[in-house]
């Protein structure tokens, strides 16, 4: 038939396999070869069509690559109508994810059949998009307009099992052999004369949709798009199927789809799918890089860090044992832990019998004889330079060979660690972000000397652990927390040049960051920034410099922790408030400093805050700390919630134009203090020149 699609007869049972890894995506190839078979199958002695895949999924929807490029012939909806049109009835045969527009096709057969581990789902939000191939028309039609909302507005996936009970999946067949089982179910179907059930033949009433459902999902999908423009249109396309016959529905979907598929943020989320696969692959190693088996793990230190990741491993059922200093201590994280479960099962997200399997699988010590068995221990110590060698050296003396050894350490020289084992090459960072069990990114850091395969084992286990890792070499800070350093430094010397704490985390979150730079600085303890500084040499005697940060907290105001931070806080309901007390004291400081207040923009805080991550980014990519740009961006998007609609801040400059960023921090530079603070880097300066992107810049190194 095709090289990706095959169609044979099997007695009276038409079956057509596509094969085409790794996830047999929409190409055109794949949908020429679907046409072609089912336009043959109605030709021939068959009374029934299965579709199934070959390999590890059903189709996992559009191919992506073929985004932004000329569409090719036959487009989707022809290939959706050929199944649905067809005079025998097609099943689709699902395993592994039936996703986008992959589930799309499975919608427009006659029947679904799947087995227990598949998934269905319409992912296409996380793309910036919305289902484009009928999905947000027959969906609501089986499922009821709510499931269908939630299904498409989240883009998660449901398991069988689910979509059996909400009628998006017919039958579950035997796991063993799914097109034998398949086959089975289309000949039952027959033999039972079962009709040509055809999803958009159904209507729904809108009298039993409540009055005020749409008006209130946009609302509340707004609150968090965070910067993306699909949610609203989804909810304009499940309208559609409530209000208008399916064919004028579907012609509303395509138009909408078409709106969002040119759209910069949907650009800019594809770039964000790609890039976070780009980041899992390590430049110079071998793909077939030899991996250790990782199968107990130990974590030294149960505290904040130290007890989510624990978590991280039992969640996918790898025994850790977690070392403390002390028996208190221990039962201290161990009681932590209980607790971050016990809220999962609260809100539904875990069974309790499940978080029992976990708990069961975390267990406790206070002797480092205890680790002579485990495979990988990670160090989530105190943030101690000298105390992470000492624990380090103790690792050396009783882990066994080829045990790997990380440390979490948020800005602690890898190599010096590493230097304090005879083992060097087994040593490096896994950095984990707060809270450890539910933010995504693992920074991976490089040593000097760490062996290939423990940096391919770690991106593995990592992956396991349902991170999205990205590699990073040793240097203060590694990728994202250096970065971040010009970041808030900018938000507080806007703060005395006239803006309220209001005005700056505002403008942030209106650009789609979970949380501005001064309530996140409240979240975390102003006192954190505060000890690490005074433990620097390196800052200039500016008395701009941190002056709030600084007085707030020899005032007490640690931030949410205390009460009172650059807000106030509702001690019920943490709920941030504005504090008049704070807002007059920048202007009495900024006054006692000399700084003349003045009114600023959203765009100048816009600027002031991201241009330094840019800058700094430009820097860590010429000095090889990140291995590429999209890298950067995966770490901002994944570890700091910088919005995915704009891309990661690497990206976001790129859509700006490198020239006009480096213009901007030149201006900053000769405006706000020279280049103690507005340096621009060599790399952008270059670019800018070159009138080139950073992405450009990428290819040419690859
Ligand atoms: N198009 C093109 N390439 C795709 C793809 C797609 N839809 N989905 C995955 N790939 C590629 C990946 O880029 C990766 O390539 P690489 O090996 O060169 O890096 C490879 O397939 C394997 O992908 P993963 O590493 O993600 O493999 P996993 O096994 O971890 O996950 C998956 C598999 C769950 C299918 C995951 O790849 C996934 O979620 N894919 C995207 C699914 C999706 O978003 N579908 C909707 C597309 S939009 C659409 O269908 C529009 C329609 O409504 C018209
Ligand atoms: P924490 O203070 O909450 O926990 C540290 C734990 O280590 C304490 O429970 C302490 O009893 C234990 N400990 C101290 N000395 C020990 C020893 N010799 N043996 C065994 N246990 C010992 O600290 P937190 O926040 O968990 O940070 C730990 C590490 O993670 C630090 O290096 C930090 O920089 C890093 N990190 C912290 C993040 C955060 O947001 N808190 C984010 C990412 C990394």
């Amino acid at each position: 038939m095709s090289n990706v699609v095959s169609y044979e007869l099997i007695e009276n049972i038409g079956v057509i396999s596509i094969n085409s890894p790794p996830v047999n995506a929409l190409s055109q190839a794949v949908r020429e070869g679907i046409l072609k078979a089912v336009v043959a199958a109605q030709d021939d002695d068959s009374q029934a069509i299965v579709l199934c895949c070959e390999g590890r999924t059903f189709i996992a929807g559009a191919d992506i690559t073929e985004f932004g490029k000329p569409p090719m012939e036959p487009g989707l909806p022809t290939v959706l109508d050929a199944i649905e049109n067809s005079s025998k009835p097609v099943i689709a045969a699902i395993h592994g994810t039936a996703l986008g527009g992959g589930f799309e096709v499975s919608l427009a057969c006659h029947y679904r059949c799947a087995i227990a581990s598949a998934k269905v789902g319409l992912p296409e939000v996380k793309l910036g998009l919305l289902p484009g191939a009928g999905g947000t028309q027959r969906v609501p039609r089986i499922a009821g307009v709510k499931a269908a909302l939630d299904m498409i507005a989240t883009g998660n996936p449901i398991a069988a099992a689910k979509a059996k009970e909400l009628g998006l999946i017919d039958e579950l067949v035997d796991s063993d052999d799914l097109k034998a089982g398949a086959i089975q179910y289309a000949k039952n179907l027959l033999a039972s004369n079962a009709p040509l059930k055809r999803i958009r033949d159904i209507t729904i009433d809108p009298a039993t949709i409540e009055a005020g459902f749409f008006d209130a999902a946009r609302k509340k999908l707004a609150l968090r798009a965070r910067g993306q423009i699909a949610p609203d249109k989804i909810v304009s396309c499940i309208e559609a199927a409530v209000n208008l016959p399916m064919d004028e529905g579907l012609k509303r979907e395509r138009e909408l789809f078409g709106e969002l598929i040119t759209s910069p943020e949907s650009a800019a989320m594809r770039h964000i799918f790609f890039a976070e696969r780009q980041a899992a692959k390590i430049k110079d190693l071998p793909r077939d890089t030899p991996l250790r088996d990782i199968n107990k793990v130990a974590i030294i230190g149960g505290g904040t860090m130290g007890g989510g990741i624990a978590m991280c491993f039992a969640n996918v059922g790898i025994p850790v044992l977690m070392l403390e200093i002390n028996d208190e201590a221990l039962q201290r994280g161990m009681d932590i832990i209980n607790k971050n479960y016990k809220i999962t099962v609260k809100k539904g997200k875990l069974d309790a019998s499940k978080m029992q399997d976990r708990l069961d699988l975390i267990s406790g010590t206070t002797n480092y004889e205890d680790l002579g068995e485990v495979d990988l221990v990670i160090e989530a110590v105190f943030e101690n330079l000298e105390l992470k060698k000492e624990i380090f050296a103790k690792l050396d003396r009783v882990c066994k060979q080829g045990a790997i050894l990380a440390s979490n350490t948020s800005y602690q020289d890898i190599d010096a660690i590493a230097e304090a084992t005879s083992r060097p090459q087994d040593v490096l960072g896994l950095h984990f972000f707060s809270p450890a069990n539910v933010m995504k990114l693992l920074e991976v850091v490089r040593g000097e000397k760490t062996a290939d395969d423990v940096l391919a084992t770690s991106m593995k286990i990592g992956k396991k652990i349902g991170k999205v890792c990205a590699l990073s070499r040793v240097c203060y800070g590694f990728i994202g927390n250096r970065m971040l350093g010009g970041y808030g430094r900018e938000a507080q010397m806007l703060l005395m040049d006239g803006c309220t704490p209001v005005q700056i985390d505002s403008a942030l979150e209106r650009f789609g960051m979970a949380m501005g730079p001064l309530a996140m600085g409240d979240l975390a303890g102003l006192d954190v920034g505060y000890k690490a500084r005074q433990g620097r040499t390196d800052l200039p005697d500016d008395p701009k410099l941190y002056r709030m940060g600084t007085l707030l907290v020899e005032m007490g105001r640690h931030g949410q922790k205390t009460g009172a931070g650059f807000y106030k806080y509702d001690p019920e309901t943490r709920k941030r408030m504005s504090d008049p007390e704070v807002e007059a004291m920048i202007k009495e400081e900024a006054a006692k400093i000399g700084v003349e207040q003045r009114d600023i923009s959203d765009e100048e805080i816009l600027q002031r805050c991201f241009y330094p991550l840019i800058n700094e980014g430009a820097r860590i990519l010429e000095e090889g700390i990140a291995q590429r740009p999209s890298d950067i961006d995966v770490v901002y998007v994944f570890g700091y919630a910088f919005p995915a609609a704009k891309g990661g801040p690497m990206h976001y400059a790129d859509n700006i134009g490198l020239k006009n960023v480096y213009d901007k921090i030149c201006e900053f530079r000769d405006r706000e203090g020279g280049e103690l603070y507005w340096k621009p880097a060599p790399l952008l300066e270059k670019l800018a020149n070159e009138g080139k992107t950073f992405a450009q810049w990428a290819k040419e190194q690859s």
